[in-house]
C-alpha cells in the first residue's frame, strides 16, 4: 500500500490496461452520483469495487458495459472509448438475470447465439461451459427446477461461454448462502486462473473483496469518488489458507475501518440534519 498524507492511497500502475477509466462522472438529474473516478485495469487483474449501497457501483460497471452513458470522462477498453456494448464484455448479475422460459442449455447459448456463432460450435461451447461450472446433467433444467447457486452457475457459465476479455461482476454471490457462495468463490477463482481476464467484482463483503481482488477499490463520499485503492498482496493461485493469513486479515481490518469511517460520517450528518 502506499499511503499519501491525506490518507489517500494510490494504485500501482498495471503495466497492460485494458479497461481504462478516465475522470468519469454520472449524474441523475440533481443527483451526482460520482465524479473524477480515474481507474486501470490489467488484461489479467481482479480489481474489487465496495463502497457503500448507492454510491454508484451498478452504475459505473454500466458504464464500462456501455449501457450507461457517462456525464463527464470516459471508459476505454482495449484504447477503444466505449459508447456503445463493446465487444468481449460479459456481465454477471446479482440476481441472475436468467430467462426463466429457457433451459439452462438455452439460457448459456443465449450471448452465442446473439453473437451469430455456428449452430454445432455453440453446443459444443455451451456444453463445455455447463460442465467447467459444475452442472452437467442440468442442460434440459429450467431456472425454477435449480436452487440459488445452481442459477448463478448458469448465470456464470452464460457469461464465460463467449470467451470475454472483460468480466463484470456484480453483487454475484449476494443472494446465494454463505456455505454455497464460498465454494463458488474459490471455483470462479480455480476457473479465472485457468482463464485469466480483466475482472471487476463488486460486492458488499469485505472478505469477499479482497479474497478476489489483486486490489480494493473504496468508494466513499456523496458524490462518491475513488478513496482509496489497497494491494491486497495476496498469492495467487488463492486457496483457502489465504482467509487464515496474516496479511488477509491486516487487509480485511484497513477495509473494515475506512468503511466504517463513510458510515460513521454519514450517521453523524444525519444526527446534525435533525
Ligand atoms: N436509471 C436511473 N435513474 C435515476 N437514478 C438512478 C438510476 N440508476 C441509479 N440511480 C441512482 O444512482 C445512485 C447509484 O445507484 P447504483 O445502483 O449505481 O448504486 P450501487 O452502489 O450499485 O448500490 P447498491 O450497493 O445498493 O447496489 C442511486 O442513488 C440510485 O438511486
Ligand atoms: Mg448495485
Amino acid at each position: 500500500m502506499t499511503r499519501h498524507d491525506d490518507g489517500v492511497t494510490l494504485p500501482a500502475a498495471p503495466s497492460a490496461g485494458r479497461i481504462e477509466i478516465d475522470g468519469l462522472a454520472k449524474r441523475f438529474g440533481p443527483l451526482s452520483v460520482f465524479e473524477d473516478i480515474n481507474l486501470t485495469i490489467g488484461e489479467r487483474e481482479i480489481v474489487s469495487i465496495v463502497g457503500p449501497s448507492g454510491c454508484g457501483k451498478t452504475t459505473m460497471l454500466r458504464c464500462i458495459d456501455g449501457l450507461v452513458k457517462p456525464d463527464g470522462g470516459e471508459v476505454r477498453i482495449d484504447g477503444q472509448r466505449v459508447t456503445t456494448p463493446p465487444r468481449g464484455v460479459a456481465v454477471v448479475f446479482q440476481h441472475f438475470g436468467l430467462f426463466p422460459w429457457k433451459t439452462v442449455f438455452e439460457n448459456v447459448a443465449y450471448g452465442l447465439r446473439l453473437s451469430g456463432v455456428p449452430k454445432k460450435q455453440i453446443e459444443a461451447s455451451v456444453l463445455r461451459h455447463i460442465e467447467l461450472v459444475g452442472l452437467a446433467g442440468f442442460e434440459k433444467a429450467y431456472p425454477y427446477q435449480l436452487s440459488g447457486g445452481m442459477q448463478q452457475r448458469t448465470g456464470l457459465a452464460r457469461a464465460l461461454a463467449t470467451e470475454p476479455q472483460v468480466l463484470l461482476m456484480d453483487e454475484p454471490f449476494a443472494s446465494i448462502d454463505a456455505q454455497t457462495r464460498e465454494i463458488l468463490q474459490f471455483e470462479l477463482l480455480r476457473i479465472w486462473e485457468s482463464r485469466p481476464t480483466s475482472m471487476v467484482f463488486v460486492t458488499h463483503s469485505i472478505e469477499e473483496a479482497v479474497l478476489m481482488g489483486d486490489r480494493v477499490v473504496v468508494l466513499r463520499g456523496r458524490p462518491s469518488s475513488i478513496h482509496e485503492v489497497i494491494e491486497t498482496g495476496l498469492p495467487r493461485p488463492r486457496t483457502r489458507e489465504v482467509l487464515s493469513s496474516p496479511r488477509f486479515n491486516e487487509v480485511r481490518e484497513h477495509v473494515w475501518s475506512t468503511l466504517m469511517q463513510e458510515a460513521e460520517q454519514a450517521e453523524r450528518e444525519l444526527q446534525e440534519s435533525r
